[in-house]
């Protein structure tokens, strides 16, 4: 399915040579102001500590490369909490152009299996409720829906209702 793209694109762990790149791709799919909560990325030093501290702790985190550049990313944090430490929040993106070919399904599946091999027990994750083709590809590999979260987002002036999903590994 990605072979409308010059090149295979690969799907990688992340590596610290990706994290302008990373930032690149979470600053302009923020920017969209439609999917994500942040609006614009954190700053580049903030993304290359929060990506070094990924890798040291091995925590998931995949890049999908078009060449050497990012052009998605997921990631599943584990809660630092001793009682909530088989726990993790899953957030991914893909940049505009690259949607809808297989590719967000191939990130999600890299990861939540590095998720599964580290021991995790729960991967979570909230959606906007207006995201229909994130939530498809959530329940396509077995996220449920747990609740919905009314007016939890305002953006540009509307507010948009949140819906927490969860996959438990058995
Ligand atoms: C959401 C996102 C990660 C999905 O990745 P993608 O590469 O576009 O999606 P895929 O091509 O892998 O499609 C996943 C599946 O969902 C299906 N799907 C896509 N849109 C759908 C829709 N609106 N309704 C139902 N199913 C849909 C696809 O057919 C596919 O199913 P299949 O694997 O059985 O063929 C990507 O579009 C994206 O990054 N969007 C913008 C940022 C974003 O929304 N991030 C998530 C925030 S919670």
């Amino acid at each position: 399915m990605t072979d409308r793209f010059p090149g295979a694109i690969n799907i990688e762990p992340i590596r610290d040579a990706h994290v302008e790149s990373f930032h690149k791709a979470l600053d302009t799919v923020s920017r969209e102001r439609r999917y994500l909560t942040l609006l614009e990325a954190p700053p580049l030093d903030n993304v290359r500590t929060f990506v070094r501290g990924m890798i040291a702790s091995g925590h998931p985190q995949y890049v999908a490369l078009n060449d050497d550049e990012v052009i998605g990313w997921c990631d599943i944090r584990r809660s630092e909490r001793p009682s909530h430490a088989h726990r993790g929040t899953l957030g991914m993106g893909i940049v505009d152009g690259y949607r809808d070919c297989g590719l967000g399904r191939r990130l999600i599946t890299a990861t939540l299996d590095a998720a599964r091999a580290i021991g995790l027990r729960r991967v979570e994750l909230d959606v906007h409720a207006n995201n229909s083709r994130a939530i498809a590809l959530y329940e396509k590999v077995g996220f449920q829906r747990e609740g919905l979260a009314r007016d939890a987002i305002f953006i540009d002036g509307r507010y948009i209702d949140s819906i927490g999903m969860a996959l438990i590994f058995e």
